[in-house]
């Protein structure tokens, strides 16, 4: 393997570790502890491990942090209802709503109800809007935040390099687009209806991909040098947990590329920690 790899465990300690920091000037300053509230609504597996993860997390950093579950029934008037209790408690600085939601409850309605500045998933329409419009005062995904901590960690600098974003959601290929060129890259978004998708990446310099597909990136198509950031996690029939990445053969000519798992994963949820004891001190400020 000729790549390096980007060691998405070991940054995001480095990241807790200065959030627990901020707790800690934070609890001194105001006699309390940042507080993150957690709603999840119903039984998805996948959205218990992730809460429990991200509870768990934010208890070591010193913050408190509660979760509140909703019956997988309940109607988008209740999670407004618990959502505006959440708003109007002093203590709680940080929410956020796991997705996805029962398909009963209308998942829009319900992030546009988080006041923008405890939004800090980055979700609400003021946060997107204010990425959009290059205002350094909103809060961002959670995701795209970590993947370019973790470009700059590797020493990559995307200023004036090629970036090639593949997936367009509003939770990453969007917002990634967006903090890339902030950060002055060329960038290309493909999707499931780009024409040539080998091509877009085989000139890339940075390759993030967020498609949900195993493996669709093909080694091959990686530019030799390149920075390669996986976000997939796909689970394969035989219970493997892999990329969307051709992991073995897109190390062989990248100079950088994230692992799954231990990559991109570790740091959604450090930077969710992150933004909560910011938000905590905007709040305050
Ligand atoms: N579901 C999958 N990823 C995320 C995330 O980053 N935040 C929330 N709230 N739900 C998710």
């Amino acid at each position: 393997m000729a790549a390096e790899l980007i060691d998405g465990k070991a940054i995001a300690a480095k990241v807790r570790g200065e959030v627990a920091e901020k707790v800690r000037a934070f609890q001194a300053a105001h006699g309390r502890a940042p507080g993150l509230a957690v709603v999840r609504v119903g039984h998805d597996p996948a959205s218990e491990v992730y809460v429990r993860g991200k509870i768990k997390a934010s208890g070591e950093t010193g913050m408190v942090s509660e979760e509140h579950h909703l019956p997988e029934d309940a109607s988008t008037s209740e999670v407004l209802a618990a959502v505006e209790r959440l708003n109007a408690d002093p203590k709680i600085d940080g929410i956020l709503v796991q997705l996805p939601l029962p398909k009963q409850v209308d998942e829009q309605t319900v992030l546009d109800a988080i006041a923008p500045a405890k939004d800090v998933d980055g979700f609400h329409l003021i946060n997107a809007g204010k990425l959009l419009s290059g205002r350094k005062d909103g809060v961002r995904a959670c995701t795209p935040f970590g993947i370019m901590r973790l470009l700059r960690e590797a020493g990559c600098d995307p200023a004036g390099k090629r970036a090639v974003v593949i997936g367009r959601s509003n939770i990453v290929g969007k917002p990634m687009a967006l903090l890339l060129l902030e950060a002055n890259a060329t960038v290309t978004v493909c999707h499931s209806r780009t024409r040539d998708l080998a091509e877009e990446v085989a000139r890339a310099d940075i390759v993030v991909a967020a498609i949900g597909r195993p493996e669709l990136v093909r080694g091959a198509w990686i530019r030799e040098g390149a920075y390669v950031i996986d976000v997939g996690m796909n689970r394969l029939e035989s219970g493997k947990l892999v990329g969307d990445v051709e992991f073995a053969a897109a190390a062989q000519r990248a100079a950088a590329i994230t692992p799954v798992p231990g990559g991109v994963g570790p740091m959604t949820i450090a930077m969710l920690l992150s933004n909560t004891v910011d938000a905590a001190n905007a709040r305050i400020a």
